[in-house]
């Protein structure tokens, strides 16, 4: 092994070299990560031989899990045509034309039209505020900029998207942030003042956003924008009635809903996308992560025939002056071809919703026996577990709380990744998970959470 490669090297280069995303630089220094350097399937192993089962599909995305050799060679087959070229007007490349014809039809049923990609989430979000904001414009309505979001919401970490978020923590350091965003509360059941009861709960929240644009002013409210499931926030399922009835309120106003479906897409929540799960079609929808399941960089925002009519007439700002270098990168359209071929093919949507009933099933169990367990929550393989002091009144641990390092030791220890994030363990593995994965999963789940109790009592 050369040097650069060697476990000492990438340990010691780790903790002296690299500023992690989403973590304070001094605790990676003393708490070294976990290097992984392969995968096949659901599991990676470490630079150090171990193997773990990988529970988390990397960051959300790895749905068709680690290693598959079809996209591999589609990788390799568009790299032998050409690496990389530009989209930007002017110029094209065939994957990119084939993805967003491949993304239109599976988008049928909700009227997509057109296809803007990028390389994530952030920028796939970054491109729906610009495209809402700019459809106003063209609309020759230019007060409608304002955008409405969720507490709790993930929307990534560029400045609209961050502005949009509703978790303080990933807001504080770099406030003052864009102006023009609104967040009102979230669907989230185990958590707020007013019911238990889901409809109702629904009913509330979307009175909420309705009240918030007559207080705004219709006339100057461009979109409101959600996740199908929040998902960094804590995997907060809304309830039945809550999407159905923002699309109620969003057409009464005229504002366009975005379907953040950067996580949900592609059939983590057992439906293909996940606004389908709630019978609800957005105007515009956001979609990275599973698109191509991680292998190369991909974002992509799709619009339907209402947004894109506004760029049929001529007017003096239709140019959208928006874009990356690797807008429509080739080799990552022709991931995402081979992806989605697998995630048709194996019914991923359909494996998620039986195996995740399944997961949902074993973690129901699981919180009969473990207190800690305040609340399972989930929808298809996106599973959430929140974690409490005590179950009756639901006191949370502080956020800096050493019991989350605990649980995420001891899930590693027995050969397991898992996620902690402010105070829930997020289960979101690959869609290829069995029920036979899902029990070696829980077998984890419940070492690590004795370990939390008797670290905690
Ligand atoms: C719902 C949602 N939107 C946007 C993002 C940002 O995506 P990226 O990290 O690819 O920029 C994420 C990332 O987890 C996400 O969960």
């Amino acid at each position: 092994m050369n040097e650069l490669a060697s476990v000492n090297f990438l340990k010691a280069h780790n903790a002296r070299h690299v500023w992690h995303p989403m973590g304070d630089p001094k605790v990676s220094e003393a708490d070294p990560p976990l290097i992984v350097s392969r995968g096949e399937g659901v599991y990676v192993h470490d630079v150090d031989g171990k193997r773990y089962l990988d529970c988390v599909a990397g960051l959300w995305n790895v749905n068709v899990g680690h290693g598959r050799p079809e996209i591999k060679q589609a990788i390799v087959e568009q790299l032998d045509r050409i690496a990389y070229y530009s989209t930007f007007q002017g110029t094209s490349n065939p994957p990119s034309i084939a993805l967003s014809h491949l993304l239109t039809e599976m988008l049928q049923p909700e009227d997509m039209t057109k296809v803007f990609f990028s390389s994530g989430g952030s920028d796939a979000n970054e491109t729906a505020f610009k495209i809402a904001r700019q459809y106003w414009k063209l609309e020759g309505k230019a007060d409608r900029f304002k955008i409405i979001s969720l507490k709790y919401g993930y929307h990534g970490v560029h400045f609209g998207g961050m502005s949009a978020t509703g978790t303080p923590p990933h807001r504080r350091a770099y406030e003052p942030l864009v102006p023009g965003f609104l967040h009102i509360d979230a669907p989230y059941l185990y958590r707020n003042p007013w019911t238990n009861e889901p409809l109702e709960l629904g009913r509330i929240c979307a009175a909420e956003l309705e009240r918030t644009i007559q207080f705004q002013g219709p006339d100057t409210v461009a979109a409101f924008i959600a996740e199908p499931v929040q998902g960094a926030g804590g995997v907060i399922v809304p309830p039945d009635n809550f999407w159905p009835l923002v699309r109620d309120v969003c057409d009464r106003y005229g504002v366009l809903l975005i379907a953040d479906e950067v996580v949900t897409g592609f059939g983590r929540t057992g439906n293909l996308f996940g606004s389908r799960g709630w019978g609800v079609k957005p105007d515009i929808m956001c979609l990275a992560k599973g698109i191509n399941s991680g292998y190369i960089p991909l974002g992509a925002t799709v619009v339907n025939a209402r947004v894109e009519s506004a760029w049929k007439r001529d007017h003096a700002l239709a140019a959208i002056m928006h874009g990356y270098t690797y807008s429509g990168h080739p080799l990552a359209c022709a991931a995402a071809l081979a992806a989605q071929k697998i995630v048709v093919e194996e019914d991923l949507p359909g494996n998620a919703a039986r195996v995740g009933a399944y997961f949902r099933q074993c973690l129901d169990e699981l919180a009969r026996r473990h207190e800690l367990i305040g609340d399972v929550r989930g929808k298809g393989l996106m599973l959430g577990l929140e974690i409490v002091k005590e179950r009756a009144s639901k006191e949370p641990f502080a956020p800096n709380d050493p019991i989350g390092k605990t649980i995420m030791q001891a899930a590693f220890e027995k050969g397991a990744i898992i996620r902690w994030a402010a105070g829930k363990i997020i289960l979101s593995p690959p869609l290829i998970f069995t029920r036979a994965h899902v029990d070696e999963a829980v077998a984890v789940l419940d070492h690590a959470l004795a370990r939390a109790k008797e670290s905690w009592t």
